[in-house]
């Protein structure tokens, strides 16, 4: 048959793609036409209508280059990159929730000694981090390269910002025998994702702030485990409700208490009072490992 109509075209697209050779790929391509059809059978739209989302898409691409990545954006304001994380990372009862990496994560960051301070000349609450990295039975993890990266205290990463020589606010620590990690910091904030773009104007059409809540942003590689990806976000944030990425999940939610001056777990002399965190990590083993 040449000619269809609104209801039969859809059989025929699909159709189309039966002599394709990869299996996965007709798969998608069928579900993806068959979603797509109809998505405009239900919204019915103008043909104008029809050329403003083209030109958006168009937008999207145009704004997108090794610095910013705005496909990325509309994927994490759609909800679908955390949706991607929960269908990939089914955790297990002892292994911390995963959440999206973000867009300010850095390959390989410098590697400093446990007890470093990653923001020493940053103004901001000085924050004490301390981590234990444990697998599913509770054992710890020693060895362990963690990551660490998260905003300033006027919630703009290193690579935002133009006055820093050196990367801040970001390394790499590894566990102790014991499974532990400490160093020092700042307290991160809440900050906007970018939205001089085409993904601000949806946000603004739409009524939707662009703000994360303040978090710490965690990568957690060990043989034997599946890197772990997470935030560990403040308690008390007021966009933790409305977090523009929907990557929020309860468990990543932790207290950073303010501590008064005087002695700090490590030992350090503190003049004033500073804030804490510790959290527990547990990682998942490696499918068949
Ligand atoms: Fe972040």
């Amino acid at each position: 048959m040449r000619q269809f109509d609104e209801h039969t075209i859809t059989e025929a697209v699909i159709q189309r793609f039966c002599e394709t050779g990869n299996a996965r790929l007709r798969t998608v391509m069928s579900a993806l036409v068959r979603h797509l059809h109809d998505f405009v059978r239900e919204v019915e739209p103008t043909e104008a209508e029809w050329r403003t989302a083209i030109d958006f898409l168009t937008r999207v691409g145009k704004k997108s280059d090794e610095k910013r990545q705005e496909f990325i954006l509309l994927s994490d304001t759609l909800g679908v990159s955390i949706l991607v994380d929960a269908i990939n990372h089914r955790q297990p009862k002892g292994a911390t929730e995963t959440t999206v990496l973000g867009p300010f994560y850095l390959e390989n960051p410098p590697e400093q000694p446990l007890g470093a301070d990653i923001a020493p000349e940053l103004p901001g609450e000085k924050l004490f981090i301390e981590g234990d990295v444990h697998s599913l039975s509770g054992a710890p993890v020693a060895g362990a390269a963690v990551d660490v990266w998260h905003s300033d205290s006027e919630g703009f990463y290193d690579v935002q910002r133009n006055d820093l020589p050196e990367p801040a606010l970001r390394a790499r620590f590894r566990t102790n025998s014991k499974g532990r990690f400490w160093f020092w910091t700042i307290m991160p904030r809440s900050y906007p994702v970018p939205h001089d773009g085409p993904v601000g104007e949806m946000l603004q059409a739409t009524g939707r702030h662009p703000f994360r809540p303040a978090h710490v942003h965690f990568r957690i590689e060990a043989p034997e485990f599946e890197t772990l990806v997470t935030h560990v976000f403040v308690a008390g944030d007021p966009y933790l409700e409305s977090d523009a990425v929907f990557a929020v999940k309860e468990s990543l939610i932790a207290e950073f208490p303010q501590m008064p001056a005087g002695l700090a777990p490590d030992g350090k002399e503190m003049k004033e009072p500073w804030r804490y965190l510790h959290y527990r990590f547990g990682l998942k083993p490696l499918a068949g490992g």
